[in-house]
């Protein structure tokens, strides 16, 4: 996409006329971009009009990539630092999705959604006045207590948590579910592409280094703003 944009960019620099909105952008000419499709998201947006699409473009951009990457190195930090849950990985790499939702819960790349409220509402006896803003903590609710076993454990043979049906977490009345995809209308529009995106890169990586291990002991996982993952990884492969 990076590739696509810088192309945009560069073609409406030298052009005479400006690109009409119904222009179809074609592949840049990078290898990588070989195997894009000519239909690509950005072309399919431009043909039907979707206002403000630098906007959109820049929540795509925003909402896919950093939240993508956290998580990767988030499975992997959970992994690596339970080698006995690394085994059951190794032994079975189905159980990548199942590591990919536990880590959603365990350790989401979002710990907390920002919401400004439209009309007062009361919540456990508090009333929230009309424009207050909220910050609604998605990291302290996937640990609930009263929702999944021991929430503070990392496990991804869990019982307790819907593995690759995360838009059932709209709703907590036909199990556990997380919230790190956020919920209702506005639930993650691409959450299933992150869980491919990461799932496959982690098995590529189980794959391509089977002795994958920790070369020191890992810092934490950090929260920093909205977001959390480990400061650094080193690895030995
Ligand atoms: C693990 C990775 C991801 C996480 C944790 C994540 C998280 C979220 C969350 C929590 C929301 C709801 C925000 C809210 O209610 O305020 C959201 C919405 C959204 N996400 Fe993701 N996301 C991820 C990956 C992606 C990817 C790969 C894309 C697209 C390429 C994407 C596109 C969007 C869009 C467009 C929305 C807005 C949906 C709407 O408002 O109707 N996300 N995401």
């Amino acid at each position: 996409m990076k590739g696509t944009m810088e192309r945009r960019a560069s073609s409406r620099a030298g052009a005479d006329k400006p690109i009409s909105p119904c222009t179809t952008i074609s592949p840049p000419r990078s290898p990588l971009a070989v195997s894009i499709p000519d239909r690509n998201l950005l072309s399919r947006l431009i043909d039907h009009q979707v206002n403000d699409l630098a906007a959109f473009v820049s929540l795509l951009l925003t909402a896919g990539g950093e939240t993508t990457d956290k998580v990767l190195s988030n499975l992997w930090h959970n992994l690596l630092t339970n080698p006995e849950q690394l085994e059951l990985v190794r032994a079975e790499p189905v159980l990548l999705d199942h590591a990919f939702a536990e880590t959603m819960r365990f350790s989401p790349p979002l710990v907390y959604l920002g919401r400004e409220v439209v009309e007062p509402i009361e919540l456990h006896g508090v009333t929230i006045p009309a424009g207050a803003e909220l910050r609604l903590g998605v990291g302290s609710a996937n640990r609930d207590e009263t929702v999944f076993t021991n929430p503070d454990r990392f496990d991804l043979t869990r019982t307790d948590l819907h593995k690759g049906l995360e838009h059932r977490s709209i709703s907590y009345t036909d199990g556990a579910g997380h919230l790190s995809f956020g919920a209702g209308p506005h639930f993650c529009l691409g959450y299933a592409l992150a869980r491919l995106e990461v799932t496959v890169a982690s098995r590529m990586l189980l794959e391509r280094f089977p002795r994958l291990a920790l070369a020191e002991d890992p810092p934490p996982i950090r929260v920093e703003g909205p977001s959390q993952s480990p400061g650094r990884l080193l690895v030995r492969v």
